[in-house]
C-alpha cells in the first residue's frame, strides 16, 4: 500500500484502520471496542482487550521460535563491558525480578520508581514493572534530588529501583545519595528502596528501607504475566512543561503496543531478527519505545549502550557498535552527531569500521539541522531519516514511512504526518492556515493509540494543557509549516519548552529556581542557539540591590542553584545581571526580542515595549 493510501484510510475510518493494526499483537482477548470515549470526554483505544506487554516483549517470542535470539545486547566502553541475554534468559531475568518485586507487594496498578543507569537492570525492571501490570516511572539518572523527589510525590510508588552509581564517561555518580536525599526531600517515602551495588561505588544501606538487589533476587520466585485491559497504564513518564511541576505523560498497555508494532516495520523497516539501536537513555521517551518496548515487540535485537557518542574512548564509539553488532538502523539525536562531526569531520574514525550493515540513519529529539544532515547523508551513504516526536505520543507523529514508501527526503524536514496524525497547522484563532504559511502545529482528535490520555492524576490539566486551545484539536507546542508539496517543516516550541542536547527542559523552571535567590528581583531564562547542544539556557537577572554586590559571585550562585536543583543536565551556565527586563506595558516579558538578540537574528522592537533603553542596555552588555 502507498503512504497516501495508508494515510487516508487511518484519516478516514480510525476505528478500522487500528482494529486491523491490533490484530498483529497476541492480545490474551482480543479488543472489540476499538474506540471509545471514556466519562472526560477523552478518546480511549482497546478499552476491552487485555494483553500483557511484558508477554509480547518476551514470553510470546520465547514461546514462537526465538528463545535462542540474542533480545538484548548491553554494550559499556564505560565499564569494559558487553553481555548479551537471549529472549529466553531475558525473560527469566525478568520474571524474577517481577518477582522480586511481587515479595515487596507490588501488585497491578501499582508504582514503582526506577532510578537507573544504563544497565540491563534498567530494562529488566520495566519489563518486570509491566509484567505485573505494576506502573514503572523511570527518572532519567541525571536529574537532582529534587525532581526526584516532585516524582515520588506525583506517582506514589510503593517500591524505588536504584543503583549505587551512575558512570558519566570516567565520573562516578553516586546514586545514592541523591536517592536518600529525595526520599528525605518528599513527602510521599517509597515503602522499600531496592539498591543494585555496581563495583564502581558501594552504596550505604539504611535499615527498614533498602535491601540489597542480588540479595532480593536470590530469595525471589520467578513470576508470571498479569491480564491487564487495553486502557490500563503501562507506566508515566515525566516531562517538562512551562511549569516548575513536571507532567506525568501516562501511558496506556494496549494502544502503545500496537503503536510500537506497527511502527517498527512501517517506520523503521525492520523485519523481527535484526538488530536495533537506539542510542539515547532509558529515562526518555525515545529509550522507553525504540531501546525497550518497539524493538522487544517485534522481535528484534536491541542494544543498551552504556557510553556517550564522543569519549567513550572516541568519536568512533557509535561506529564500533554498529559493525560490532551488526546494527540494521541506528536512532540518535542531532547533537550526538554533531558532537561526532566535530571531533572527526572527516568521519576518519567511521572508516575503521565495516559499516556495510547500517541500512538507515533516524534523528529526533530536536530537528536536524541541514549541514549535520547534509555530512551524515554524504559520508555514510544511507537514507538518513528526521522525524519528529513527542513524549506525549511515545512515537513519531511526522516521519518517512521508510517502510511503505520511502519518499525523497527534504533537507530540514521531517516529511509527512504518521497514520493516524491528522496533523493541522493553525492561526492564533484556530483557523487552518494554508500551505507556506507558519503557525501552530495541531493534530485533529482522535489522537492515534499511544498518545497520552491523562497526565497523572489531574485530568483536567491534561484538557487545559492540550485539549483547550482549539477545540476538537490536541495542541503540540511546536509551530511549523506544510510546504506545498505536504512536507512539514517543525520550526521549534511556541511555549516555555527548550531542547539542550536531545534534553527537553523547561525554562520556566529555571526562572522559578533562579527567584528564588534572595538576591534576585526579576528574571527571564531564554533558551539561546547552541551549535553543539541545539540550544542553550541563559538567564538575564534583576538584583534587588547592587551595592557591594558582585554579579560574577551571583551568576555563579544562581548556576549552582539550578545544577543543584535540576541537575547538571540542565547546562545552566550562563546568566547576565542587568538593571531591568525588556516588558510590554502590560507586563510581559519579550523573551521572544531577548532570543532574538541573543542569536544575533532579526528583530522588531515590539511597538508595545514599556521601556526601550532596557533593550538598549542589553545589547551593549551582549
Ligand atoms: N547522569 C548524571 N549526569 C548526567 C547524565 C546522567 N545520566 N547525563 C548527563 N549528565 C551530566 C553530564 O555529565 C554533564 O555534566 P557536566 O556539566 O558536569 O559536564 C551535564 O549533565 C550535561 O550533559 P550532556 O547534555 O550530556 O552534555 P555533555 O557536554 O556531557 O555531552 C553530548 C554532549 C552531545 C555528547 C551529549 O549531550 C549526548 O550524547 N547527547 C545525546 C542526547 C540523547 O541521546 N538524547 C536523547 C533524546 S533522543
Ligand atoms: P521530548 O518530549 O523530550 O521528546 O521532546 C519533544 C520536543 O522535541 C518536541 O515538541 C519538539 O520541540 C522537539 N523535537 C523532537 N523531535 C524533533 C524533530 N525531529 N524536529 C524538530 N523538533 C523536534
Amino acid at each position: 500500500m502507498s503512504y497516501q493510501d495508508e494515510y487516508q484510510a487511518s484519516i478516514n475510518d480510525p476505528a478500522t484502520f487500528w482494529a486491523e493494526k491490533a490484530r498483529q499483537i497476541d492480545w490474551y482477548k482480543p479488543p472489540t471496542n476499538v474506540l471509545s470515549v471514556d466519562e472526560h470526554g477523552i478518546h480511549r483505544w482497546f478499552a476491552d482487550g487485555e494483553l500483557n506487554t511484558c508477554h509480547l516483549a518476551l514470553d510470546y517470542h520465547v514461546d514462537n521460535g526465538r528463545a535462542d535470539q540474542i533480545a538484548l545486547i548491553y554494550d559499556s566502553p564505560v565499564t569494559n563491558q558487553q553481555k548479551k541475554f537471549s529472549y529466553r534468559e531475558l525473560r527469566d531475568e525478568v520474571a524474577l525480578c517481577a518477582g522480586m518485586l511481587k515479595a515487596q507487594g507490588v501488585e497491578k496498578g501499582d508504582r514503582v520508581v526506577i532510578y537507573l543507569p544504563m544497565i540491563p537492570e534498567a530494562l529488566i525492571s520495566m519489563l518486570a514493572c509491566a509484567r505485573l501490570g505494576a506502573v514503572h516511572s523511570v527518572v532519567f539518572g541525571g536529574f537532582a534530588p529534587p525532581e526526584l523527589a516532585v516524582r515520588l510525590d506525583d506517582a506514589t510508588p510503593k517500591v524505588l529501583l536504584t543503583a549505587s552509581c551512575g558512570i558519566e564517561i570516567n565520573r562516578v555518580i553516586e546514586y545514592k545519595p541523591i536517592v536518600d536525599k529525595a526520599i528525605e526531600m518528599a513527602e510521599h517515602k517509597p515503602g522499600r528502596c531496592i539498591v543494585l551495588q555496581r563495583s564502581q561505588a558501594t552504596a550505604s544501606m539504611q535499615t527498614g528501607q533498602d535491601l540489597d538487589w542480588e540479595q532480593a533476587i536470590a530469595d525471589a520466585e520467578p513470576a508470571a504475566c498479569v491480564a491487564v485491559r487495553g486502557t490500563d497504564p503501562l507506566y508515566i513518564l515525566y516531562t517538562s512543561g512551562t511549569t516548575g511541576k513536571p507532567k506525568g505523560v501516562v501511558r496506556e498497555n494496549g494502544g502503545h503496543a500496537v503503536a510500537m508494532k506497527y511502527s517498527m516495520s512501517a517506520i523503521y523497516d525492520i523485519e523481527p531478527g535484526e538488530v536495533y539501536w537506539a542510542a539515547s537513555d532509558v529515562g526518555w521517551v525515545v529509550g522507553h519505545s525504540y531501546i525497550v518496548y518497539g524493538p522487544l515487540i517485534h522481535g528484534c535485537t536491541t542494544v543498551l549502550y552504556e557510553g556517550k557518542p564522543i569519549m567513550t574512548p572516541d568519536a568512533g564509539a557509535f561506529w564500533r557498535v554498529i559493525s560490532e553488532h551488526g546494527v540494521k538502523a541506528l536512532f540518535t539525536a542531532p547533537t550526538a552527531f554533531r558532537a561526532i562531526k566535530k571531533e572527526d569531520p572527516e568521519a576518519l574514525l567511521a572508516r575503521q569500521y565495516d559499516l556495510s550493515c547500517l541500512q538507515t540513519i533516524f534523528a529526533a529529539g530536536e530537528r536536524l539541522d541541514p549541514p549535520t544532515y547534509e555530512w551524515l547523508a554524504e559520508t555514510f551513504k544511507v537514507p538518513v531519516l528526521d522525524h519528529w516526536w513527542q513524549t506525549e505520543t511515545g512515537w513519531a507523529i511526522a516521519a518517512n514511512l521508510h517502510g511503505l514508501e520511502s519518499m525523497p527526503v527534504k533537507s530540514g524536514s521531517s516529511t509527512m504526518p504518521v497514520p493516524g496524525f491528522n496533523v493541522q497547522i493553525l492561526d492564533e484563532a484556530g483557523h487552518q492556515l494554508p500551505s507556506d504559511e507558519q503557525g501552530f502545529i495541531a493534530i485533529k482528535l482522535p489522537l492515534p493509540p499511544s498518545c497520552l490520555t491523562t497526565i497523572w492524576g489531574d485530568v483536567e490539566r491534561f484538557k487545559s494543557n492540550y485539549l483547550e486551545t482549539y477545540p476538537g484539536y490536541f495542541t503540540t507546542g511546536d509551530g511549523g509549516y506544510f510546504d506545498e508539496d505536504g512536507y512539514l517543516f517543525i520550526m521549534g516550541r511556541v511555549d516555555d519548552v527548550i531542547n539542550v542536547a536531545g534534553h527537553r527542559l523547561s525554562t520556566g523552571e529555571m526562572e522559578e529556581i533562579v527567584g528564588k535567590h534572595p538576591m534576585v528581583a526579576e528574571c527571564a531564562v531564554i533558551g539561546r542557539r547552541d551549535e553543539l547542544k541545539g540550544q542553550l539556557p541563559m538567564g538575564f537577572v534583576v538584583l534587588k540591590d547592587t551595592e557591594g554586590v558582585k554579579p560574577d559571585e551571583i551568576v555563579q550562585e544562581l548556576v549552582a542553584l539550578v545544577r543543584q536543583d535540576i541537575g547538571a543536565v540542565a547546562a545552566f551556565k550562563e546568566a547576565l545581571v542587568v538593571g531591568r527586563l525588556p516588558k510590554t506595558r502590560s507586563g510581559k516579558i519579550l523573551r521572544k526580542t531577548l532570543r532574538a538578540m541573543v542569536d544575533g537574528d532579526d528583530y522588531v522592537v515590539p511597538s508595545t515595549i514599556e521601556d526601550p533603553a532596557a533593550l538598549d542596555e542589553i545589547k551593549v552588555l551582549l
